[in-house]
């Protein structure tokens, strides 16, 4: 287990290894690590000769400034945790002045519509961070593959977006949601719930499986309607949006459409922090 703190360090170290036709699986985080983070660098080692996990709350992707004062840091639990799984991982662990210099600032990114609805909709330029770090830190690694969750589906396509309209030889794989024993979604929001209200969390993915049993049946609308009178009943959780939407364009569904996948995504809010899941249909 080795962290680095510079890009040059870590260019360093893996062009030592270059030439040698290694592998490099990369796994890029904000840290908190948890079973979810665990699952995509289980999956990066098993796939990979070389693997990289990234550590960086990186602050221009936080269109909330309390939600960023109160990200989870701990460095040295996150170590604790991969050691579980491994000795063999370079932890590359900058701080916000090697990474943006003095300007913490974000570009700005055309993704086709997929970064304008739902979380981008929701959080104002939090895809244009989210992309400005992903695409750095994607060249300061440069990856045989790069892992992301399918937790963050909304991310996960933009960042194949970026990958393809870029031209970029990485391979961007999408991995499935670790959940909670009830079926909460496995995140570091989570960590700041009350016990109380983590422990209620499996309502939330009771609510994305029922409306998947109902997308057999019934139309998008009146699943729609359904969920938002669920949640009005429910005193511990708010209902930002529920969409079920088209898995390629991320648009909201008109009409069911035979050769089209969809998802249904759901952002919520409890006790002030704000968490998200969604579902295949
Ligand atoms: P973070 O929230 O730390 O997540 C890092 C990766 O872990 C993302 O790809 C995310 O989708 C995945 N992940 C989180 N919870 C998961 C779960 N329960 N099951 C499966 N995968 C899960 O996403 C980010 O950081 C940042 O936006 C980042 C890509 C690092 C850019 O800053």
């Amino acid at each position: 287990m080795q962290v680095l703190h510079y890009k040059k360090e870590l260019r360093d170290i893996l062009s030592s290894k270059d030439g040698k036709n290694h592998t490099i699986g990369f796994v890029p985080t904000m840290g908190a690590l948890h079973k979810g983070h665990l699952s995509l660098v289980n999956r990066a080692l098993n796939e990979n000769d070389i693997v990289v996990v990234s550590i960086f709350i990186n602050p221009t992707q936080f269109d909330n400034k309390e939600d960023l004062e109160k990200y989870p840091a701990n460095l040295e639990e996150d170590m604790v945790l991969l050691k579980t799984i491994s000795n063999d991982i370079l932890i590359f662990a900058p701080s916000a002045k090697e990474i943006y210099d003095e300007k913490i600032d974000s570009k700005e990114f055309d993704f086709n519509g997929l970064e304008k609805v739902m979380e981008g909709e929701f959080r104002a330029g939090h895809f244009n961070g989210v992309a400005t770090i992903v695409e750095l830190l994607l060249l300061t690694v440069n990856p045989t593959r790069a892992y992301f969750g399918e937790k963050d589906f909304q991310q996960l396509q933009i960042i194949k977006k970026l990958v393809e309209l870029k031209g970029f030889p990485f391979k961007i794989i999408g991995c499935p949601i670790e959940r909670e024993a009830n079926g909460l979604a496995r995140s570091s929001r989570n960590e700041r719930l009350s016990l109380s209200t983590r422990e209620k969390g499996g309502f939330i993915y009771k609510t994305l499986k029922t409306a998947k049993l109902k997308f057999g049946t019934e139309s998008a609308n009146s699943i729609e309607e359904w969920v938002v009178s669920e949640f009005a009943r429910n005193a511990v959780f708010t209902l930002e949006y529920f969409q079920i939407a088209d898995i390629n364009t991320l648009t909201p569904i008109l009409k069911k459409q035979k050769n089209v996948k969809y998802r249904a995504f759901i952002a919520v809010y409890a006790e002030g922090i704000r968490l998200i899941d969604n579902i295949a249909l």
